[in-house]
């Protein structure tokens, strides 16, 4: 299996170009479906997540040519209804082709996703919608089978025990784009990514508002057409190279990024102490201060601090002047990066779901072992600035969810490389 292999200390600088955003295609993709005609999805990045995506519609009946930076997506003569456990159990994202599914076929079967390292997550919300608009779910052998006549609109309410659903709010809306008559969903996710996915079934001749609100109103249509669609960039990528350019006391600056999906992340990091200037080309990314500041924060749903920066927050907090803390809102058993980051000199101590992280002069380099696609965010960003060389393992994860980000890394100045 593949490591990366890292020798700390080097300042970065220079441009880094930010792909497309992986949760805006995936659940793109799954919209597909909903269509005969063909898709053309570009700004798509290159990543393991988004060709598993690819392979479930291909089981699916529909064709998803990954070429470049676009996918086209054309529909085989045969539709099918069956996401099988092997493509199922590698990405829990691969829940969203249920509800376009059901919409278009008026059945669906599909594996019930997995256990998941960041802690348990259910899929009660996504089957409290769908039940709403009239589907028929029964969960037998490990996989969720659902049927409908027609669905149609209703009211439906999103809301769980850690705030809203991003997928749930994407199931439930690319089923009610097709359903009869009109659906309202409370306590919607307001993620750029819902945006992205609600604008690109506008463009299919959809009729939704409200996105981007905690309130979505949908008309439902009787058949939506083929589009071409530009996906937005990755905020997470964004902002895992925003901590990077901090955390190496660099100067870095991000082409293709839009700081207005950024909001939260740029506060805390302006609070700490860290420079980020916008213009037309770019966001320039710089520390302030020698020492950056301690900071309290609390991971929520848009527009809040994302859970998918935490990790990497962690990682730049744990070099900064004093204790910081870091609660986890979402994901309350996220923080398996802990005890890696401590290996490598770290002092974080886990209270529930606070995270206490006493500053530290330095990092050593250190063997870790990377447990999800952010949490090996977290230990790239602590390897950079750690003394020494840190080797990396279990490093698929990071091709689930960042493109290319040893090549990024090196002409950003880093000395990082992947062993075989
Ligand atoms: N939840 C329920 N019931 C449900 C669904 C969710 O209680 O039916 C809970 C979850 O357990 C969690 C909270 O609600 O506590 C929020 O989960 P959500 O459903 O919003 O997560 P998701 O839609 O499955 C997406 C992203 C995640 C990101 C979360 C939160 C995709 C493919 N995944 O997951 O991204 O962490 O939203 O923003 O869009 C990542 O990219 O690394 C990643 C994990």
């Amino acid at each position: 299996m593949d490591k990366i292999l890292i020798k700390g200390g080097n300042e970065l600088k220079g441009e880094v170009n930010i792909s497309g955003s992986k949760n805006s295609v995936l659940s793109i993709l799954a919209a597909t479906l909903l269509t005969d005609d063909e898709c053309v999805i570009k700004n798509v990045p290159d990543l393991k997540d988004i060709s598993t995506m690819c392979d479930i519609l291909y089981s699916l009946g529909i064709k998803a040519e990954h070429d470049k930076d676009f996918i086209t997506t054309k529909r085989l003569s045969k539709s099918k209804y069956v996401a099988p456990y092997d493509l199922v159990r590698q990405m829990r994202a691969s829940i969203c082709v249920l509800g376009p599914l059901l919409a278009k076929l008026g059945k669906a079967e599909v594996s019930l996703p997995g256990g998941c390292v960041i802690g348990p997550r259910p899929i009660d919300l996504h089957l409290k919608g769908l039940r709403a608009l009239g589907a028929d779910i029964d969960l037998s052998h490990g996989y969720i089978k659902a049927k409908c006549d027609k669905l149609k609109g209703a009211k439906v309410y999103l809301k769980g025990p850690f705030g809203s659903s991003v997928l749930g709010t994407a199931n439930v809306m690319m089923a009610a784009v097709l359903a009869e008559g009109k659906t309202i969903i409370e306590n919607a996710a307001c993620e750029p990514e819902i945006v992205d996915l609600a604008k690109f079934l506008i463009k299919m001749g959809a009729d939704i508002k409200g996105y981007g609100t905690y309130r979505i109103k949908i008309k439902g249509k009787k058949k939506l057409k083929g589009v071409e669609y530009n996906i937005i960039p990755d905020r997470i990528e964004a902002g895992t190279y925003m901590i990077a350019g901090a955390i190496t006391n660099g100067k870095i600056k991000l082409l293709n990024c839009n700081v207005s999906h950024l909001g939260s992340v740029i506060d805390k990091l302006s609070k700490i102490g860290v420079g980020i200037e916008t213009d037309t080309k770019g966001v320039l990314v710089f520390k302030k201060k020698d020492k950056l500041s301690s900071i309290d924060l609390v991971t929520s749903s848009y527009p809040g601090f994302p859970t998918d920066m935490q990790a990497q927050m962690m990682a730049l907090m744990s070099v900064a002047e004093g204790t910081s803390v870091i609660t986890e809102r979402i994901y309350p058993e996220r923080f398996l990066h802990i005890s890696e980051l401590n290996r490598m000199g770290a002092d974080i101590t886990l209270e529930g779901n606070s995270s206490i992280i006493r500053g530290v002069s330095k990092l050593s380099g250190a063997q870790v072992m990377a447990s999800d696609l952010r949490a090996s965010a977290a230990l790239i960003l602590a390897g950079l600035v750690a003394k020494g060389e840190t080797i990396i393992s279990r490093i698929y994860h990071l091709d689930r969810g960042y493109q290319d980000l040893e090549k990024k890394l090196s002409l950003l100045g880093a000395d990082i490389k992947r062993i075989k």
